[in-house]
């Protein structure tokens, strides 16, 4: 399993206070915002370092500096932006790209609407991001579009994910690990995760 839970006492914190149904819109936002944050010191853990020359104010010294090209968010519309934000607090100066799509409720198929990335995708670390790995059609689907338009080195993080879609997606994409929150039990027969926290993209925008 290519398969990380990154459970650090706040995050298990936090994703409680998202869980909860009477967390209101606005906390519900901020707190997901405060998660990626945390989730994202995970999902860039093996970003690559070389040495600048610095001075301090008392000498000169070889100083850690990340090396080679910014890294690329991509967010699942809508509710990956809920993440997206929080990414961007982390580190300001990455790229950003966009993938819409949205699940048939009926054959929980994925479908994409939107798609636009920066062009140079290859020798980037791209993190792709949505809050909820159900069947896994969604993330699937967005990782191929993503490998089609150059990404090479390609990570996904989530909030919350259900057996039934990590398994999916190891599958599908072998080599891209999944970061997440929680390892919940099920999927309903809606497609919904259980405990899960709802409909994320509702949770965050109303
Ligand atoms: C939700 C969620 C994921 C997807 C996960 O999005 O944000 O994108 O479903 O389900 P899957 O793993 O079974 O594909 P939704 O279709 O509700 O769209 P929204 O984010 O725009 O509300």
């Amino acid at each position: 399993e290519n398969l990380t839970i990154v459970d650090h006492p706040l995050i298990q914190h936090k994703l409680t206070i998202l869980r909860n149904k009477d967390t209101p819109t606005a906390h519900f936002r901020q707190v997901i915002r405060e998660v990626a944050i945390l989730l994202g010191c995970e999902a860039t853990k093996d970003l690559p370092l070389g040495n600048i020359e610095i001075e301090t104010p008392l000498e000169a010294i070889k100083s850690p500096y990340l090396e080679g090209k910014k890294l690329c968010f991509v967010s699942i519309l809508r509710a990956g932006n809920g993440l997206l934000d929080g990414l961007l607090d982390l580190i300001p100066s990455a790229r950003v790209g966009h993938v819409g799509m949205y699940r048939d409720h009926e054959t929980l198929e994925a479908h994409r609407y939107y798609f636009k990335t920066p062009d140079d995708l290859g020798g980037r670390q791209v993190i792709m991001v949505d809050p909820m790995l159900a069947t896994g059609n969604t993330a699937i689907a967005a990782a191929t579009e993503l490998k089609n338009a150059g990404a090479s080195a390609l990570k996904f993080m989530c909030l919350v994910a259900a057996p039934e879609g990590v398994r999916a997606f190891n599958a599908a994409h072998p080599d891209v690990p999944i970061i997440t929150a929680a390892l919940d039990r099920e999927l309903n027969d809606r497609g919904y995760i259980l405990p899960g926290l709802g409909d994320a993209g509702d949770r965050i925008y109303g």
